[in-house]
């Protein structure tokens, strides 16, 4: 099949390298004029496993291409995804204006029969405006007689860090379609990837809308759960991850999204989470559990400087702290809603300097941390020389190389042996034995 993809992003860029490793034709087209320079001379914008390669050899084999121009790719097209931005607004509400901007681009240049699928994570009731917008612009078109066109909700649920793996073998597909045309083209494209049997599951438009969030919402409401939970452990006494192996072991419950943390970030979960709870405020429902689990979370991203507060007291002028891992996640270079945003802005707000170290967030910090000057945060060149000299460790994100470090070159580098776990990673014991202070989250203070 001829595909487009418009906004070449973590999504846009993912699909559409998949969908040309199985063989279509891609056209990826985005408006920002150096990310596609960029591309085309195989430079790829974000971090992503496994991403690069792919890109690369399928650009090389000429089923990969990227435009700036809808003009040279949507003509051609069979397929149009739109998988651009949907930030949210001031009101929480997420902001359609790069979808309907998109869809508006696609209408100019159809040239026959196109499906335009909405891959954006889009309020309910997106497909109907994207509809109205191309069919203005037909109308209004004296060469676009007889263009028939449909819209297909088609939300995206893959996992930033293993975004190739999760698309190329998803769990499962969501179509939300109108009319069998369209949904037979949809499963055509979609056959390759559910070959072992995961499904493809076809809706209705609203209800495909619908569940993208209902998705989101649920894997934020475990997280905020147990934050929860761990914060009655530490208050009462109780080990938070003996309380997940307990609970997770349940089948009806399952182990994943259990981990208590410093908060969950990223482009999706809170912003997913705001519009759950806004698009209820304009049909009259008050999302309760949506509202307390941003709740637990706008406040669970503070429990980090709050208990470093704790130990060293308001003025952390004279303080200088290691901090490992930038990126909401392993794996990623994303920084958006990242915890460790707050941790940097809440520090260095009281006089305390930054030692940071990420194995590939560093161009992405330095957008999200501008406002934070070069006297207050430093970028260290690896995970040792951020230690050096340092009065404690902070660790914000569970790269693997933080997982098992050696503990004894923590302690001898840092001028006191003491770590603020935000991520549960280090064992309790075995730090007590090391004779490291360990501060994590629902275990109790070592
Ligand atoms: N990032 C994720 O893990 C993830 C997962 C599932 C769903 N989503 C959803 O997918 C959508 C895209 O997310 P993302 O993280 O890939 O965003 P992103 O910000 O990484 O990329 C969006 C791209 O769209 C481009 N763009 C904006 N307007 C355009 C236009 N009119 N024409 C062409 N290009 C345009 C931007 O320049 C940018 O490159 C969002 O709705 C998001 O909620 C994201």
């Amino acid at each position: 099949m001829n595909i487009s993809i418009v906004g070449t992003g973590y999504v846009g860029l993912v699909s559409g390298t998949c969908f040309s490793e199985m063989g279509n034709h891609v056209w990826c087209i985005d408006v920002d004029k150096t990310k596609i320079e960029n591309l085309k001379s195989g430079k790829i914008p974000i971090y992503e496993p496994g991403l690069e390669e792919m890109v690369l050899r399928n650009s090389k084999e000429g089923r990969l291409e990227f435009t700036t121009d809808y003009a040279q790719a949507v003509p051609s097209s069979d397929i149009c995804f739109i998988a651009v931005g949907t930030p949210p607004g001031e009101d929480g509400s997420a902001d359609t204006r790069y979808v309907l901007a998109a869809a508006e681009s696609i209408a100019k240049n159809m040239s026959g029969y196109t499906i335009v699928v909405d891959k954006s994570t889009v309020p309910v009731g997106t497909s109907e405006k994207v509809r109205a917008v191309i069919k203005k612009v037909l109308d209004a078109r004296t060469d676009a007689q007889g263009i028939e066109f449909d819209v297909v909700s088609n939300p995206e649920f893959l996992k930033e860090g293993v975004a190739v793996n999760d698309f190329m073998r998803p769990d499962r597909v969501v179509i939300g379609c109108d009319n069998a045309r369209s949904e037979a083209m949809m499963k055509q494209l979609y056959e390759q990837f559910t070959l072992n049997e995961h499904p493809i599951i076809c809706t209705d438009i609203k209800s495909a809308e619908i569940t993208k969030y209902a998705a989101n919402a649920m894997l934020a409401t475990r997280i905020s759960f147990m934050n929860e939970i761990a914060k009655l452990c530490d208050k009462v006494g109780g080990d938070v991850r003996a309380v997940r192996q307990g609970i997770g072991t349940d089948s009806r419950i399952g182990m994943s999204f259990l981990h208590a943390s410093c908060g969950y970030g990223g482009s999706c979960f809170p912003k997913d989470v705001k519009e759950l709870i806004s698009v209820g405020k304009r049909n009259g429902i008050e999302m309760r559990i949506a509202t307390a689990v941003e709740d637990v979370n706008n406040e669970q991203k503070h429990i980090l400087p709050e208990r470093i507060i704790q130990k060293y007291g308001q003025d952390l002028k004279e303080k200088t702290f290691a901090l490992w891992g930038l990126a909401f996640k392993p794996e990623t270079d994303d920084m958006r809603e990242a915890p460790a945003i707050t941790v940097v802005t809440e520090l260095t707000k009281r006089g305390a300097k930054i030692k940071a170290y990420d194995p590939q967030a560093y161009e992405m910090a330095k957008h999200y941390l501008a406002d934070i000057s070069s006297d207050a945060i430093s970028y260290e060149p690896d995970m040792w020389t951020a230690l050096n000299g340092a009065d404690a460790l902070i660790l914000v994100t569970e790269w693997k190389q933080f997982r098992s470090p050696d503990f004894a070159k923590i302690k001898a580098l840092l001028k006191e042996p003491v770590i603020f776990d935000g991520r549960n990673q280090y064992d309790p014991k075995a730090m007590k034995a090391e004779g490291i202070e360990l501060h994590c989250i629902g275990r109790g203070l070592v």
